[in-house]
């Protein structure tokens, strides 16, 4: 089902229960997408949302299951284990919303939909690569990264743990991306160049040299416009 290949996809387990943390625009997005996965309904199948905006509910195309600040994962019992996604653009967001679940033992899927290219990447768990994503080889990402469409990720990249990467992000080859760093769309990042934990590089930024933590940055070469 993913790029850990860690489930039996021999066809002898029923496939496993997969909840999408918000009901909201990205979540209903990231379902298509996954409706769109062949594993989806062999491998795994998505069961429901969970969103504590109970008014989401009445139009939710799937049933709406609980807040995830309050859900009980039920206790392990033998696989196929329910499994979650974060489907929340912001680091932060996905960092408040994932981890009541996480402290309960529950895991998350990497929803691998839409990875093109891939070659020796590794990551964590909770990852999401939404379509055409193009990615080169010895990638290492942590846990719970959102690559959105259409993004370029060159070999060899590091991204940490819950950083975004927007549609049309430009990431060269040996780049180093801090935990909780925002790249919004069409951002170039240049190859080898590191950017330090909880970043934000602004939409269509030319990225030239290391960026410290902390900092937005905007424009072509990029500068700094906000200190955190
Ligand atoms: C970098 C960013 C986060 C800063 O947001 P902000 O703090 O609200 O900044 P403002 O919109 O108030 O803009 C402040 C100044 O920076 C300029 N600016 C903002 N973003 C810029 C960018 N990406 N490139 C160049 N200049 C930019 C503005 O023109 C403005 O200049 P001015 O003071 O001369 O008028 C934001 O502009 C950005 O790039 N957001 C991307 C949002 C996006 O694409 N989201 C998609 C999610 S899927």
């Amino acid at each position: 089902m993913d790029v850990n290949g860690n489930h039996d996809d021999s066809g002898n387990l029923p496939p496993w229960d997969v909840f999408i943390i918000s009901a909201g625009g990205f979540g209903r997005t990231m379902l298509s997408t996954a409706l769109g996965d062949p594993d989806c309904n062999r491998l795994w199948r998505p069961a429901g949302f969970l969103d504590g905006r109970t008014a989401l509910a009445a139009t939710a195309p799937l049933p709406v299951l609980g807040d995830p600040l309050t859900y009980q994962v039920a206790p392990y019992r033998a696989p196929p284990d329910p499994m979650f996604v974060c489907a929340l653009g912001e680091p932060a967001m996905r960092r408040k919303y994932a981890a009541p679940l996480l402290a309960q033992g529950a895991r998350f899927m990497n929803l691998c939909t839409g990875l093109r290219g891939a070659a020796n990447i590794r990551m964590g768990q909770g990852c999401i690569f939404d379509r055409e994503v193009q990615m080169g080889a010895d990638t290492r990402l942590g846990d719970f990264v959102l690559v959105q469409s259409t993004a370029v990720i060159g070999y060899e990249v590091e991204i940490g743990s819950y950083a975004s990467i927007h549609s049309f992000a430009f990431i060269g080859g040996g780049a180093r991306i801090g935990e909780d760093v925002i790249v919004y769309p069409h951002a170039t990042i240049l190859p080898g160049i590191t950017v330090g934990r909880g970043a934000v590089i602004g939409a269509g930024s030319v990225i030239m040299a290391d960026v410290p933590p902390g900092v937005t940055m905007i424009g072509n070469p990029a500068k700094i416009f906000r200190f955190k």
